[in-house]
């Protein structure tokens, strides 16, 4: 097991009965694993020319700032709605039990900004990819998407796969 592998918590039956919940709060409490964590979020990245680093409310944004800086981009909050004070775009999405939404500003992202999409963790997509659609109308040019965790076979790396955007993960789980 690696270093980040060990740092993440996994809770059987949270927040329901059968689920595996991979909590990634004991990697951000850890800081060499929280420093290693940003660093290979953004490394495949140095030369890719992100200008844009899109995080999503709450947990993309411990990761995000960090992985902004390190590539000299700006970061774009992906919010919940209610939370950005200008003029927003809105996107809903389904979740495994009813629906939610997120907002971006719509001068947050100019046409043709080369983008990374950066979260915590991604199992069906609905959150990336509302996210990928939103920063797609402002007319950005989605490069890729970069995450400390996968879990592939609830398909959201294949979504993304499927609309030409490369995917990156430091951790896969079943
Ligand atoms: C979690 C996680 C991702 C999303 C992944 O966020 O941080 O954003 O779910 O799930 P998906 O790929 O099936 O869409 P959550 O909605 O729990 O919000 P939080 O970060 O505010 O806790
Ligand atoms: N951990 C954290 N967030 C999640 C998970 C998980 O295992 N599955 C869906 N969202």
């Amino acid at each position: 097991m690696n270093r980040l592998e060990q740092a993440i918590t996994t809770i059987s039956d949270y927040p329901s009965p059968g689920v595996q919940f991979r909590d990634i709060t004991s990697l951000v409490e850890n800081p060499q694993a929280f420093a290693e964590a940003c660093e290979q979020l953004a490394a495949p990245f140095a030369d890719a020319g992100i200008q844009k680093v899109l995080a999503i409310e709450a947990r993309g944004f411990i990761f995000g700032g960090a992985v902004a800086v390190a590539l000299g981009a700006g970061m774009v909050m992906a919010r919940k709605p209610g939370k950005l004070p200008r003029k927003v775009i809105a996107q809903t999405y389904e979740l495994e039990y009813g629906k939610d939404m997120l907002c971006l500003h719509v001068d947050a992202i100019k046409p043709g900004e080369r983008v990374l999409l950066l979260d915590d963790l991604i199992a069906t997509g609905g959150t990336a990819m509302a996210a990928t659609d939103l920063a797609q109308k402002l007319g950005a040019e989605v490069v890729a998407a970069s995450f400390v965790v996968a879990l592939p076979e609830l398909g959201g790396l294949g979504r993304l796969q499927a609309r030409n955007i490369q995917t990156h993960a430091l951790l896969e789980y079943e």
